[in-house]
């Protein structure tokens, strides 16, 4: 074997232990000694982002972005979607005596809980790549982004209750007219309104900005009956209303 390809193998090694400090190829134990396989390891990892134990990580551990990719893709992140907007009709079928006098909201997110990042992340390793905000954001101008079916059809249902369609997203002003396309163009329309981050909002950390403009509904007279959004920096903070739910979302975390 040539001294380069040595060397190019140990560069391999040491990358790839570097790469996964937690998960350990030649040893597949967990700190207590468990057996675990990649496959647990990874799902320990997803589980633990939903519950908000794991936060502010800026990549998918690379041994995990196959694990998430197929997730993500798969018929198991549409059941758990799903299951969350089950639970949201539910709710609204059993818990709230609407008012129906014009303050009776509900607020949403945008991003991957009306339209789908996922054709974005699907070009850019499941999350496995360091987000490059430029790039993301001249993909959300081409207003190309799908919709997540089932949030749509939750969508025409709180409308048909008569409830006023909140949306706040992080996406920044500038924005506007690329999202307002995008929505209209696979089906979501009829809000009241849409919020987005300004350049004074900028500044602010996503949960701050939502938690200010949910505030300022409330002192308006809302009565916010519930949000759904796939980041806890969406449903935590001030004003959060009768009840947050969360989608899953294992690509990235906004804080
Ligand atoms: C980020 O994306 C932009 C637009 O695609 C590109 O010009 C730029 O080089 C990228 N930056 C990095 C650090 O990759």
């Amino acid at each position: 074997m040539g001294k380069s390809c040595v060397l190019f193998l140990a560069i391999c090694l040491a990358s790839l232990l570097a790469a996964s400090a937690d998960w350990n190829i030649l040893n597949q134990k967990t700190k207590s000694g468990l057996k675990i396989s990649l496959k647990n390891y990874c799902e320990s990892w997803r589980m633990n982002v939903e519950l908000n134990n794991i936060r502010e990580f800026s990549v998918v551990p690379s041994e995990c972005t196959s694990y998430i990719g197929k997730y993500m893709v798969g018929t198991q992140f549409q059941s758990d979607t799903e299951a969350t907007i089950d639970e949201c009709t539910l709710y609204l079928n059993t818990h709230c005596d609407l008012k129906k006098d014009g303050k009776d909201a509900w607020i949403f997110d945008i991003d991957d809980t009306l339209l789908s990042t996922m054709p974005y992340y699907k070009k850019h390793g499941y999350g496995g790549e360091k987000l490059n905000v430029t790039d993301l954001e001249a993909w959300m101008a081409q207003g190309k982004a799908t919709a997540i079916d089932y949030t749509l059809k939750f969508f025409n249902d709180v409308k048909r209750r008569g409830m006023q369609i909140i949306l706040i997203s992080s996406r920044k002003e500038y924005l506007r007219d690329a999202t307002i396309d995008n929505l209209v163009n696979v089906g979501f329309y009829g809000w009241k309104s849409l919020y987005l981050r300004g350049v004074e909002d900028e500044c602010k950390k996503v949960e701050e900005f939502k938690a200010s403009v949910r505030t300022e509904l409330v002192n308006n007279g809302y009565r916010i009956w519930g949000i759904l959004g796939d980041q806890w920096s969406s449903i935590k903070g001030a004003a959060t209303g009768r009840r947050p739910f969360k989608l899953p979302n294992s690509l990235y975390f906004v804080a």
